[in-house]
């Protein structure tokens, strides 16, 4: 039987080393007895970015890029979207296993009754002034709730870990629609603790004079599906920036705000944005083959909405999201836009230079479609992403809080700066 080892030699000295290959890894720290003398550091990994490194071992999600494959503790995302709800994937993924009924009974009452923000956090919103972004407002907020949990900072203690966990989970979507309606002038909702999970978000946003808004059942159903689509996605942006926050051991509400702000920016949170401001410049079916000849020109644009750093096949998220945009679309009516998103995707996906680079469809294709056909304005787009991504954030940074592997993320550099010299008087600086 083959070695599960890897030979180096290093042609600088001619010796040779034999590492342990362990789930097709080098442990990076193994190269590190690589030296061409005493004084000479060891060998490091060049990784900016981290294409090729893995920085855990994690349990909670599956991805294979090459085969469209997406899986929350080894369940596939299509039969989670069919036939689970947000709330039953957050527990699995905070938890590890589908909870039976009594879990999930308890699980889904603890979250409703965490709902509630403190009153103060009403005076942070109202700090903020009328156009600021709900990103900020909801990064803000998420923040300044570790001042109202002191005892959050003994991550070390399960049951205070788990506590902190459901009031974010129950709290985001509260922080999300405060957001919102201070962005619009509108007075603040308090939850409606006899909805469920998306009823009462919906509530939040929506109501205005009436004494009990009634909530759409295909949009509510909709949202949860959009939901468990986004729970987790394993080391994305701003799941490692939660992870490396929280590896110095602060509170779980400082640790998820780096999520939140990472997820805030356009190459992750923001794209389905994008993609809605191309289908807007697009403006019409005819434009539409004009418009890919400029992409594959390189035009100063890209099909927003496809191509993926993980996904070198359809999106799993997006046949999914394909499938919700009907359902929301016969509530709503269609979104105008989306028949030159079809256009668009039927022109990629035959085309030579989308083939070529495996360029297909992502999650945010659809997604911004559906939200705007619901009434959400594009700033709320990350918000809508952060509230369901937050038991992902959760659930990975309690994982890396438990993993005796770990220790306080801090990478090596590559140091390209000035050798030593000596300090020059201001009056002698040329
Ligand atoms: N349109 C046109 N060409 C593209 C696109 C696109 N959307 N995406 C990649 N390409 C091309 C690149 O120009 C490159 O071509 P080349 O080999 O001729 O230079 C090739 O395909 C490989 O692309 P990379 O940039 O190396 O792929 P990378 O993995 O770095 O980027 C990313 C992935 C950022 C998602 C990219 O595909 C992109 O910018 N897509 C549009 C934005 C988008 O939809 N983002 C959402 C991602 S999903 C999420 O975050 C939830």
């Amino acid at each position: 039987m083959a070695k599960e080892t890897i030979s180096i030699t290093d042609n600088r000295t001619g010796k040779t080393y034999e590492l342990p290959v362990e789930q097709g890894c080098i442990r990076a720290m193994d190269l590190r007895q690589i030296k061409t003398g005493a004084d000479d550091f060891g060998l490091m990994t060049y990784d900016p970015a981290f294409l090729n490194t893995a920085n855990c071992k994690s349990a909670i999600t599956f991805i294979d890029g090459d085969k469209g494959i997406l899986e929350y503790r080894g369940y596939p995302i299509e039969q989670l979207a069919e036939k689970s709800s947000y709330l039953e994937v957050a527990y699995l993924v905070m938890h590890g296993e589908l909870p039976t009924k009594a879990q999930y009974d308890d699980f889904v009452h603890r979250i409703t009754v965490h709902t509630f923000v403190h009153e103060n956090v009403k005076g942070f919103m109202d700090g903020f002034r009328y156009d600021a972004h709900p990103m900020s407002m909801l990064a803000s907020t998420v923040a300044a709730l570790s001042g109202f949990y002191p005892e959050a900072k003994n991550v070390k203690d399960k049951a205070t870990r788990r506590i902190q966990m459901i009031r974010l989970l129950a709290k985001m979507p509260t922080l999300a629609a405060f957001s919102y309606r201070h962005s619009q002038g509108l007075p603040y909702i308090y939850p409606d603790n006899d909805l469920s999970y998306c009823a009462n978000f919906l509530n939040m946003m929506k109501r205005i004079g009436e004494s009990k808004y009634k909530v759409n059942p295909v949009l509510e159903r909709a949202l949860d599906v959009l939901f468990i689509l986004h729970a987790d996605h394993e080391q994305n942006c701003s799941t490692t920036a939660t992870r490396a926050v929280g590896s110095s051991e602060v509170d779980p509400y400082s640790a998820v705000t780096a999520g939140v702000t990472a997820l805030y920016g356009p190459l992750h949170g923001g794209a389905n944005e994008a993609v809605l401001r191309m289908l807007r410049e697009i403006g019409s079916m005819k434009n539409v083959p004009e418009f890919i000849k400029r992409v594959k020109n390189g035009e100063g644009t890209k099909l927003m909405g496809f191509g993926h750093r993980v996904y070198k096949s359809y999106d799993p998220r997006a046949k999914v999201i394909k499938r919700t945009a009907d359902e929301v679309f016969e509530v709503t009516g269609k979104n105008p836009l989306l028949e030159i998103a079809l256009e668009l995707e039927r022109i990629a996906l035959q085309d030579d230079y989308f083939m070529q680079r495996k360029l297909y469809p992502n999650v945010d294709f659809y997604s911004g479609l559906i939200y705007e056909a619901m009434g959400f304005p594009v700033d709320m787009f990350p918000v809508l992403f952060a509230i369901p991504r937050t038991v992902g954030w959760v659930s990975q940074w309690e994982e890396m809080i438990t993993d005796n592997e770990q220790k306080i993320a801090r990478p090596r550099q590559i140091y390209t700066g000035q050798t030593r010299r000596d300090y020059i008087p201001v009056e002698k600086r040329a």
